[in-house]
Formats: structure tokens, sequence, C-alpha cells
């Protein structure tokens, strides 16, 4: 069984990007991470990165049938019907995962157009909020 660890716009900049806002982990760290949360759980693990909105849809319609998808989609978070919209077309559980906590920032960062479709949210506590969405769900029946 697989997990999909999906990530939007801007995400392949960690490390150098806003390093106060992000930390100082690089998305090759944050895949490592991953790959070790999944193995320790017995699943298989795709991870992807994407700048761009139509990519990020086609990731997540290729997730169907999966264990469930990590989706960090980024700024996209808070503009994207189809995002949204592919993630209730694929009936995958999705964790909504932000390395920030959006609701300490800016007011348009408070909405989120997947947070009504995702199984749940995780946001603030940097690269391990991706663990943490991986442990959600690898639990789920
Ligand atoms: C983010 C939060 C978003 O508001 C922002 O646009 C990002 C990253 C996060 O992981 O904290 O690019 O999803």
């Amino acid at each position: 069984n697989t997990i999909h660890v999906l990530n939007g716009p801007n995400l392949n900049l960690l490390g150098t990007r806003e390093p106060g806002i992000y930390g100082a982990a690089t998305l090759a760290d944050v895949e490592a991470l991953c790959r070790a949360e999944a193995a320790q759980h017995g699943f298989e693990l795709v991870f992807k990165q994407t700048n761009s909105e139509g990519a990020l849809v086609d990731f997540i319609q290729a997730a169907r049938g999966a264990k469930g998808i990590v989706l960090n989609a980024a700024a996209y978070t808070h503009t994207s019907v189809a995002i949204r919209d592919a993630v209730a077309a694929v009936g995958v559980p999705t964790i909504e995962v932000h390395l920030s906590n959006v609701f300490a920032r800016e007011p348009f960062r408070h909405h989120s157009y997947l947070s009504p479709v995702a199984r749940g949210v995780i946001c603030g506590f940097g690269p391990h909020g991706y663990a943490l969405g991986i442990q959600a769900l690898v639990r789920l029946p």
C-alpha cells in the first residue's frame, strides 16, 4: 500500500525560502523524513513537488486507490477550486499539511479551499507535520 506526499509551489525552495518562517530543512530533508516514517509503518512512499496547479491536479488523480495523501498545496490552498475538486473526486483520505501556522499569519492564509474535503489538517509543526500526517493515515481503517 502506498502513501503519496504531494507538494505545491515554491516548496522546492525550502531551506533558502524565508527560513524565519519555513526553517532550514530542504525539501530533500522533508522527503527523507517521510520515507523513514512510511517505511517504519510498512508503506510505500511517492513524493512529488510541482509549481504548477494542473500538475498538482494530475498528481492527486494519480493517487487514486492509495492509502492516503499528505498534501501541502502551499499557496494553492488559498486559491484553488481545481485542487479541492481533485481531492473530492479521488476519494482518497487526504491530510492537509502546512509547515507554518497559517492562522498566525496574514488573513489571506486563514481560508483554505481544501480543509472541507480533507480528512484532517496539521499546521505549525514544520517538517514534523508531514510525519504526523503519515501517522494519521496509517491509523485509518
Ligand atoms: C504553506 C503555507 C501557505 O500559506 C504558503 O503559501 C506556502 C507554504 C506552509 O507549508 O506553511 O507556500 O503551505
